[in-house]
């Protein structure tokens, strides 16, 4: 097995996208699109709520003005009751470093937030930042992902993280085999639209590899269907 698909010194990986019926996440120019139900808002609170953190791009961050919480005092109690802290930890990803310290994300402080980056991270953004999260800066041109993933093992004890995309990072740890299960809510819509990105970005270049999946899980409501699927560990 490839060392970039072993889980022994990092967190399992699981991921999770609502996906239009012909399997867009987002409209073109990367807006904001809330086409999924309540329940699939519940259901996303859900998958985060026994993860000891949830992953977000930077994109994502500041499209979805996230605040990357828990808004769910029995699913926290729960977390509690078993020995985690309420809220899973924050864990932020960016090449360039150019995080914009008002975004929502950082009003809150129910739980640590932790920023990868580089070091072409600009003096004044590591400045605004420093205090409000903690600062991890790749000296390469971009965040050795498994890195990222070892960090948050040894050093934050995560041992389950949710990546809520977008389709940029879910690509880059899909391509690197770190994603290892995925949640997709198929919603009701269709959209249409070259520019509009699926879960792997704007349809273009093939993965180096297509990805295996196998089901585990499949429920319908309503108008949406849950599913949920292991993807098969990348072999050299
Ligand atoms: N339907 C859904 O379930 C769902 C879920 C999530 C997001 N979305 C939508 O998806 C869109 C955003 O997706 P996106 O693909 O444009 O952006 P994204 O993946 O959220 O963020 C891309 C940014 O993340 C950083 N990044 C990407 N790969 C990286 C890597 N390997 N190492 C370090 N940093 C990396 C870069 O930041 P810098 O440019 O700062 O370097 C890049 O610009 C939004 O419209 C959002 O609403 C939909």
């Amino acid at each position: 097995m490839a060392r970039s698909a072993s889980r022994a010194n990092r967190p399992f990986v699981t991921a999770n996208f609502a996906v239009t019926w012909d399997g867009r996440i987002s409209t073109r120019n990367s807006t904001p699109a809330d086409f999924s139900s309540k329940r699939d808002k519940r259901r996303l609170v859900e998958i985060r709520a026994p993860c000891d953190a949830i992953l977000a791009g930077a994109r994502t961050i500041a499209a979805d003005n996230m605040s990357m919480g828990l808004p769910n005092e029995v699913l926290r109690a729960e977390r509690v009751a078993r020995g985690q802290p309420p809220y899973p930890t924050r864990v932020l990803l960016t090449n360039s470093g150019r995080i914009a310290p008002t975004l929502r994300v950082f009003e809150k402080d129910f739980s640590p937030i932790v920023i990868f980056s580089t070091t072409k991270m600009p003096a004044r953004f590591r400045a605004a930042l420093a205090g409000k999260a903690d600062l991890w800066l790749h000296d390469s041109p971009s965040v050795n992902l498994l890195a990222l993933l070892e960090t948050l093992r040894g050093e934050y004890g995560v041992k389950r993280l949710v990546c809520e995309g977008g389709a940029q990072i879910f690509r880059a740890l899909l391509t690197a085999g770190l994603i290892d299960e995925l949640h997709l809510t198929l919603c009701p819509r269709i959209f249409g639209g070259v520019q509009a990105p699926t879960i792997t970005g704007v349809p273009g270049a093939f993965l180096p590899r297509s990805v295996q999946l196998s089901l585990r899980d499949m429920e319908v409501f309503e108008n949406e269907c849950f599913l949920r699927y292991r993807v098969a560990p990348i072999t050299p």
